[in-house]
């Protein structure tokens, strides 16, 4: 009766969450299974950015709690954003839901199920759900464990929860509450045990992590936190590279482009959201840039790794957006030659300032601009991958790709790249020829000189 499944809906952080929750649950005697048919309890790691993954996580619920009627020792619980943005008033919806869990009561996954099943074992009807969305001073200090898989090269570390930007459009500020860091000397704590456990890359998290420690530390010679942190981790013998989601461009200052000049392990792939191109869109976005402010620090990240990658996020049918917005906007983005992009509908997120923005423009219109941007990153992604054949690119080997291929690693640039290789390379930096090239994904073969495979 203790076998617990933990579905992910959304971003990464969501997926570290979902982490934590299985350590501290597996510390108390849970056993985390990957097979959802073989679970007493499902949990669902929710998100609340869209609309879209809201009707997602509710039809799955709504498909679970079938099944739970037919068990009556099922328990079903609803984590995360969607929980934060909507809990108790999703048991209307959803009236056989056990557990609703908001982002600042992860931690006490483990408790609320115990309690759950302690009240089932006594015979007690379960009846009333347990529902807790409450703030909580410290809870970023609390996503912190990790469950490894063997030889695992690669993980996530949360360095801070919640986002003060108050964009128009955004739930965020909402589901993760205020922004709050957790201490400098934790994280790199952290980042050693994982460099000691064999984690060779570490993508530091947070909703706005350019603004790390921002109330908590000093600025040290025009230096920021995040980039004090950054200098720390790169410290680090065991960590090899370094990376991070999600920034937002006001945080692109001088000591931040010089980082990527100076420290060794930070990859040179930048996800930097834009959101939009034109002046006017931001404006009502409320994001405190330009479209020439943003250019300009495209440019400069360039001459400081002219091998630069770049990704972005692009809300294409922001309220108002009209065809001359997405103009510019297609402009620009063109003109950032994205590698990668993550283009996004306008989705409505009742009570958030554009919710009722008076003009809102047409599905049909969204999905031609959603299309028209989706054609230029397949174009770009697909140039960017072949001017890579016939070069050699330092691989971090992952391990057995799912394909058939051999070996799976990934490039600085993040570019995915299969191989042949051996066990004994996993966690290795090799240097790796590429040979072929689809839009998304390289292959090549090893780069054998000095290379033992
Ligand atoms: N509609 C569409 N996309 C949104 N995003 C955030 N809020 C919305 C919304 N209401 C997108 C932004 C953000 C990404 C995580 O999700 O592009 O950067």
């Amino acid at each position: 009766m203790n076998r617990v499944f933990i579905r992910t809906y959304g971003c990464q952080m969501n997926e570290r969450d979902s982490e934590a929750v299985a350590a501290l649950l597996r510390a108390r005697g849970y056993r985390i299974v990957q097979d959802e048919a073989a679970c007493d309890v499902l949990l669902l790691n929710t998100c609340s950015v869209r609309d879209a993954a809201e009707q997602k996580a509710i039809g799955k619920a709504a498909n679970v709690a079938q099944q739970r009627k037919r068990n009556p020792r099922f328990i079903l619980g609803i984590l995360g954003c969607m929980a934060q943005n909507r809990g108790a008033a999703l048991l209307d919806a959803l009236p056989d839901v056990d557990l609703i869990v908001g982002t600042q009561k992860f931690h006490q996954v483990p408790d609320y199920l115990d309690n759950l099943r302690a009240a089932q074992a006594a015979g007690t009807p379960l009846g009333s759900t347990i529902v807790d969305i409450a703030e909580e001073a410290g809870s970023q200090n609390t996503i912190r464990d990790h469950v490894l898989e063997d030889k695992q090269v690669t993980a996530f570390v949360s360095i801070q929860q919640g986002c003060n930007m108050d964009c128009s459009f955004c739930i965020v500020p909402k589901t993760r509450g205020d922004e709050r860091s957790r201490p400098m000397d934790e994280i790199v704590r952290e980042c050693e045990e994982l460099a000691d456990r064999g984690v060779r890359e570490v993508t530091l998290l947070g909703q706005i992590v350019t603004s790390y420690g921002r109330r908590d530390y000093a600025h040290t010679d025009g230096v920021t936190p995040f980039v004090q942190l950054l200098t720390r981790v790169n410290a680090i013998p065991g960590i090899k590279r370094i990376r991070f989601t999600s920034p937002h461009p006001r945080g692109f200052k001088d000591d931040l482009i010089q980082a990527y000049g100076r420290l060794e392990k930070l990859c040179e792939y930048v996800h930097l959201p834009l959101q939009s191109g034109s002046d006017q869109i931001l404006k009502a976005m409320n994001r405190p840039y330009s479209r020439d402010r943003y250019r300009q620090i495209v440019d400069d990240l360039r001459r400081v790794r002219p091998d630069m990658y770049f990704s972005t996020d692009i809300i294409v049918g922001f309220p108002g957006e009209t065809e001359e917005d997405f103009a510019q906007t297609r402009e620009l983005f063109e003109a950032c030659n994205y590698d990668m992009a993550y283009i996004f509908k306008y989705s409505i997120r009742t009570g958030t300032p554009a919710a009722t923005m008076a003009v809102q423009v047409p599905d049909e219109v969204k999905e031609a601009r959603n299309q028209a941007l989706l054609a230029i990153l397949g174009a770009n992604s697909t140039r960017r991958n072949a001017t890579l054949l016939g070069t050699t690119q330092e691989v971090l080997v992952e391990g057995p790709d799912k394909k058939g291929f051999g070996y799976m690693g990934r490039t600085r640039g993040n570019r995915i790249v299969h191989f042949a290789a051996t066990e004994r390379l996993i966690s290795e930096l090799v240097p790796v020829q590429i040979e072929r090239a689809s839009t998304a994904v390289l292959y090549g073969s090893l780069a054998l000189a000095g290379v033992p495979n």
